[in-house]
C-alpha cells in the first residue's frame, strides 16, 4: 500500500461522507490525494479538505483509476454496483453499507476489537452496523473477561443515522409544531419531532426489523463468537446524533458492577461515566462529535443471572461510520 494514498470518499455529500473528510483531516492520516465522489446532483459543489476547496466528481465506473483506498457511504445499492468495480481497478474498499457484512470472504471490523482480520481482505472491508458497533465496544471487554450468553438491548438511534435528509425532517417538523403549522413527512412513516418510533430498517417475516437482527449477526462475526445471541427492539428518537443503547447481558462467569467497571475502564475507544448520586451518565447530546463511546448506569442485573444491565453511547456518524472506517484505513497502512 502506498505510504501517501490516493483516498476516494463515496457519497462525500453525506450526512457520513462528510464525516469521513473530517475525520481523515483530524487524524492527520496521510492523504496523498482526496477525491470526493457523489451524485450527478452534486456536481459544481466543494468540499473543504486541509483548507482547500476539492470539487465533488460525479461517481462513475472511471472513477477509481489511480486509487488506493476508497471509503464507501452512498448506500448498499452503490456499493454494490461499484465496489467490485473499485476493487477491479485495484483500490482497497472500506464499506460502511450493509452489502457486503455477512459475506464470508470479507472481514467485517472493529479496530479495537477484531483489528487483525483486516489483514484478511480481498479488496473488501465491511463496517459494522452503527449500533452494533456502539453497542460491542462495551460488550466485547466484559465478553473477554466473563464470556457473553446473550443480551436483551433497546436502542435510541439519532436521526443523523437515516442521513441528512433526516435531520432536516426534525428540524423542520419541530418549526412546523411551535408554529401551528400542519406537520409534513418525507424520510419516516410517522412524525420524528416529540415521538419515538419503534422501526428501524425494514421488517422480517418473525417480526424483528433488519437492524435488529445486526447485533447478533455482526455480533457473532466480529468477536469470534459463534452462539452469540441477541434480541433488540430499536427505536428512531428524536436526537440528532448520538446512539444510546439500554443492555441486560447475561455471562458464563459469575459478574458484579464493580468488576465489569473495573474491566471497562481499561477499554480502549470508551470512557465511563457512572456517577448517578452525581447525575452523571452517559447523554446523547455531550457524546456527539466525541471519537470514545461512553458507559454508564453500570449495576448488577435483578432478572438474570450472572447478568449485568449497562448504558452505552456512541457517536453513530463516528464510532459507528467514519471513524471506524478512517480507523480500519489505518490498519491498512500499518
Ligand atoms: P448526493 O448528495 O449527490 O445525493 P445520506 O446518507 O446523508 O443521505 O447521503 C448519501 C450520500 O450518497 C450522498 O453523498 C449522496 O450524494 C450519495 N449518493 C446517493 N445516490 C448516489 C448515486 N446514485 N451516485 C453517487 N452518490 C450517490
Amino acid at each position: 500500500m502506498n505510504r501517501n494514498p490516493h483516498v476516494a470518499v463515496v457519497g462525500a455529500t453525506g450526512a457520513v461522507g462528510v464525516e469521513m473528510i473530517k475525520t481523515l483531516e483530524k487524524r492527520n492520516f496521510p492523504v496523498g490525494k482526496l477525491t470526493l465522489l457523489a451524485s450527478a446532483r452534486s456536481v459544481g459543489k466543494t468540499l473543504t479538505f486541509r483548507g482547500q476547496e476539492i470539487a465533488i466528481t460525479e461517481l462513475t465506473k472511471d472513477s477509481f483509476a489511480g486509487v488506493d483506498i476508497a471509503l464507501f457511504s452512498a448506500g448498499g445499492g452503490i456499493s454494490k454496483e461499484y465496489a467490485p468495480i473499485a476493487v477491479q481497478a485495484g483500490c482497497v474498499v472500506v464499506d460502511n453499507s450493509s452489502a457486503f457484512r455477512m459475506d464470508d470472504s470479507v472481514p467485517l471490523v472493529i479496530p479495537e476489537i477484531n483489528g487483525e482480520d483486516v489483514k484478511k481482505h480481498k479488496g473488501i472491508i465491511a463496517n459494522p452496523n452503527c449500533t452494533t458497533a456502539i453497542t460491542l465496544m462495551a460488550l466485547y471487554p466484559l465478553h473477554k473477561e466473563f464470556g457473553v450468553k446473550r443480551i436483551f438491548a433497546s436502542t435510541y438511534q439519532a436521526v443523523s443515522g437515516t442521513g441528512a435528509q433526516a435531520i432536516e425532517e426534525l428540524k423542520r417538523q419541530v418549526e412546523e409544531i411551535v408554529s401551528d403549522k400542519p406537520v409534513t413527512k418525507q424520510v419516516y412513516p410517522h412524525q420524528i419531532a416529540f415521538n419515538v418510533l419503534p422501526h428501524v430498517d425494514s421488517f422480517l417475516p418473525e417480526g424483528y426489523t433488519k437492524e435488529e437482527m445486526k447485533m447478533e449477526n455482526e455480533g457473532r462475526k466480529i468477536m469470534h463468537h459463534a452462539t452469540f445471541r441477541a434480541s433488540v427492539t430499536c427505536v428512531r428518537v428524536p436526537v440528532y446524533r448520538a446512539h444510546s443503547v439500554a443492555v441486560s447481558a447475561e455471562f458464563d462467569k459469575p459478574v458484579t458492577a464493580e468488576a465489569a467497571r473495573e474491566v471497562l475502564k481499561k477499554a480502549p475507544g470508551l470512557d465511563v461515566v457512572d456517577d448517578p448520586e452525581k447525575k452523571e451518565y452517559p447523554l446523547p447530546l455531550y457524546v456527539a462529535e466525541k471519537y470514545n463511546c461512553q458507559v454508564g448506569r453500570i449495576r448488577n442485573d435483578c432478572a438474570l443471572d450472572n447478568g449485568l444491565c449497562f448504558w452505552v453511547v456512541g457517536d453513530q456518524l463516528l464510532k459507528g461510520a467514519a471513524l471506524n472506517a478512517v480507523q480500519i484505513a489505518e490498519e491498512l497502512l500499518k
